[in-house]
């Protein structure tokens, strides 16, 4: 009898420990977010905009991800490579997050990938772009809800040759994210037969171009490829335009290049071609909603910047609902994800086997303060993941 009651209560004591929430949702616990992005410096107004993407999503969802509310804790990077480790580990170590969101810049971003990887901490990514994130260093628990810099690169490499263009220089900022959209672009580009002339690059976030646009202008290449964002692609589309060079040498660039930075680049980035897995005028269903909430809730128009922030926290609430709210079940965390059609404002999307958007990059032409979409440049694109091994 002693032993049947004891079995009984064993029994339901172990089935009541299946039914209970995880150790930090029981005790009521919010879920903490380690927010990781640029407030100031040349991209703080892409930071700003994936974070209000995020706190959307969670809005919508009443607050709560996989049932547990959210707390966060912020750091502004700087973008700032050299601060990096030292700001990742603090959120981890000091302030205990449960998962890190972030950032903006591919060298943070990388440093952050590394950390996550050691300690095991849930990250995802929503915007940087570096290929290694996704490729060398990828890992069971790290997710991009953006692109990699290859994906727009290359999809305009295949654009740029389409269009007649033999004989191109390519000018960006000389670290991962310029090296690898250039990278993608030119692998396209020349498997297409077109020439790169001269690679042109300048220190980020140095935005002194004059020297750079007098050698395009020597150089006469039929057309320029570009990877700039934030505010220095404002002011590279500005100079370019007073250098005399817009009307003279087709500029196409990845998408960051008009992204966010219409109302400020005006005349200057009418008609100018980009390539990106976003895009105004898409007209469905899923992105006119998303764009009128985004426009009710911050009295803007969302960029790409904000759609990957609304999507970091989609995937984060995909995560959490398959593990009832337990950032610690990776393996699970991991493979809802995996399996999972990710209902984005840019179309629906599934994760590549090292977590990266398989997608279709949109080419895009400016139109007033608008990057109308023109056509689908690649479909289904997929980031081959070089170097990824799970
Ligand atoms: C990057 O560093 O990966 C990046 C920054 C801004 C826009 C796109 C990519």
């Amino acid at each position: 009898m002693i032993t049947r009651s004891f079995t009984l209560a064993a029994g339901a004591a172990a089935i009541l420990a299946l039914l209970a929430p995880p150790a930090g949702a029981q005790a009521g616990a919010k879920l903490k977010v380690g927010l990781m992005l640029p407030y100031t410096g040349t991209y703080a107004a892409l930071g700003t905009a994936i974070e209000n993407g995020f706190r959307l999503y969670l809005g919508e969802q009443g607050g709560k991800l996989g049932g547990r509310e959210i707390e966060f804790v912020k750091v502004d990077d700087e973008s700032d490579p050299a601060k990096a480790t030292d700001n990742v580990n603090k959120l981890i170590k000091r302030d205990n997050v449960d998962v890190v969101v972030g950032t903006v810049h591919s060298g943070v971003a990388m440093a952050m990938a590394k950390v996550a990887k050691d300690t095991g901490t849930l990250l995802i990514v929503p915007n940087a772009g570096a290929d290694a994130v996704t490729g060398p260093m990828c890992a069971l628990n790290i997710f991009r809800s953006s692109f990699s810099n290859w994906q727009p690169g290359y999809a305009m490499g295949e654009v740029v040759a389409k269009r007649g263009h033999k004989n191109v220089v390519t000018i960006t900022w000389k670290y991962a994210a310029g090296d690898e959209s250039v990278g993608g672009f030119k692998e396209a580009f020349t498997k297409a037969g077109g020439k790169i002339a001269k690679e042109l690059t300048l220190p980020f976030p140095n935005v002194e171009f004059q020297a750079l646009l007098t050698e395009i202008a020597a150089a006469k290449p039929d057309a320029v490829y570009t990877f700039f964002a934030g505010g220095g692609a404002v002011k590279f589309v500005k100079d370019y335009a007073a250098a005399g060079l817009k009307g003279k040498i087709p500029l196409y660039g990845a998408g960051f290049l008009t992204d966010g930075t219409l109302e400020a680049q005006g005349a200057d980035a009418q008609g100018l071609l980009t390539t990106l897995h976003y895009a105004d005028g898409l007209n469905t269903p899923r992105d006119n909603a998303f764009r009128l909430a985004y426009a009710k809730s911050y009295k803007l128009q969302p960029d790409v910047y904000a759609m990957q922030g609304y999507d970091a926290a989609q995937m984060l609430g995909i995560g959490l609902a398959a593990t009832k709210g337990d950032a610690g079940k990776k393996a699970e965390f991991a493979a809802a994800l995996r399996k999972a059609r990710i209902d984005s404002p840019r179309g629906p999307f599934t994760l590549s086997a090292s977590h990266n958007p398989v997608q279709d990059i949109y080419l895009r032409e400016v139109s007033g303060v608008e990057n109308k979409k023109i056509d689908v440049a690649s479909k289904a694109l997929a980031d081959p993941g070089r170097g990824c091994r799970m």
